[in-house]
């Protein structure tokens, strides 16, 4: 058997984490710069993209950003968020004064604990294992706050930050994907600050943001337009199947 290597597919070194890609971490996540490689080679003349296993949207942003109208499935609701954040146009001036709001509102709360009493704590099977009781009162704080916005499309934004922030503050084992707690010993000086986490993602993820949206919003605007009967002219899934 021939075994050809072709080095211009070696994509070594490189990381997933770049710009809107890095907005949630996410297992498996294809490499953008692989999703863009195949997208120039194989869907140069193509005007739309299917991802059926769509996870965090990898695809589906380098094909928009392509200018490709760009369509997803996924079973994840999870998946179906984050990648609805990269793919979905945002007033960035709203954002920054939305995150201005929100930054002094839980910077408050941080230093008056006594803010959390008000607020409802979600009750689901094993939260107490899953979850410290200061945990419990600052996520629910933050989550409370964000669904004060108004806006469907910022109000994802931040949940995006929210969702990373939870799987962060949990008593799960950071370094691996599957579900194991903290062995008890380490589980006593488990103590983190939601909110301070809360505030560093959106921080990291506003930067990218910042940047990422005029681009998207006005491709989207152009491919949108353009749309009044679609047919999939390109496929693109990772792993393949
Ligand atoms: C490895 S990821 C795909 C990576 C993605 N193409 C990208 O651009 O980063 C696989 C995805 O398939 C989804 N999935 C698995 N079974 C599925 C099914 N039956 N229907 C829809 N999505 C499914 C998972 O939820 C997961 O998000």
């Amino acid at each position: 058997m021939l075994r050809i290597r072709d080095k211009s597919w070696d994509f070594r070194g490189e990381t997933a984490i770049i710009g809107i890609h890095g907005i949630h971490t996410y297992p498996a996540m294809m490499l953008p710069q692989i999703a863009k490689k195949l997208i120039e080679k194989y869907g140069r003349d193509k005007k739309t993209i299917l991802d059926p296993f769509c996870d965090s949207g990898t695809v589906l942003v380098e094909g928009i950003l392509s200018g490709k109208n760009a369509f997803r499935y996924d079973i994840n609701p999870l998946a179906i968020l984050i990648s609805k954040v990269r793919i979905t146009s945002l007033n960035v001036r709203t954002l920054l004064l939305e995150t201005e709001r929100i930054e002094e509102k839980l910077s408050i709360a941080q230093f008056n604990p006594k803010i959390f009493e008000s607020v409802e704590v979600p009750k689901f099977f094993n939260i107490d294992y899953w979850f410290k009781p200061s945990v419990i009162k600052q996520l629910s704080f933050i989550k409370s706050v964000i669904g004060e916005v108004e806006d469907d499309n910022i109000r994802d934004f931040l949940f995006v930050a929210f969702s990373e922030t939870v799987r962060k503050v949990s008593n799960t084992r950071d370094s691996e994907y599957k579900l194991f707690r903290i062995p008890e010993s380490k589980l006593k000086s488990w103590n983190p600050n939601a909110i301070g986490i809360f505030l560093e993602i959106l921080d990291r993820n506003v930067r990218f943001a910042v940047e990422y949206y005029p681009i998207i919003t006005k491709l989207l605007d152009r491919i949108s337009a353009d749309v009044f009967w679609v047919t999939f002219e390109t496929g693109l899934m990772f792993p393949p199947i």
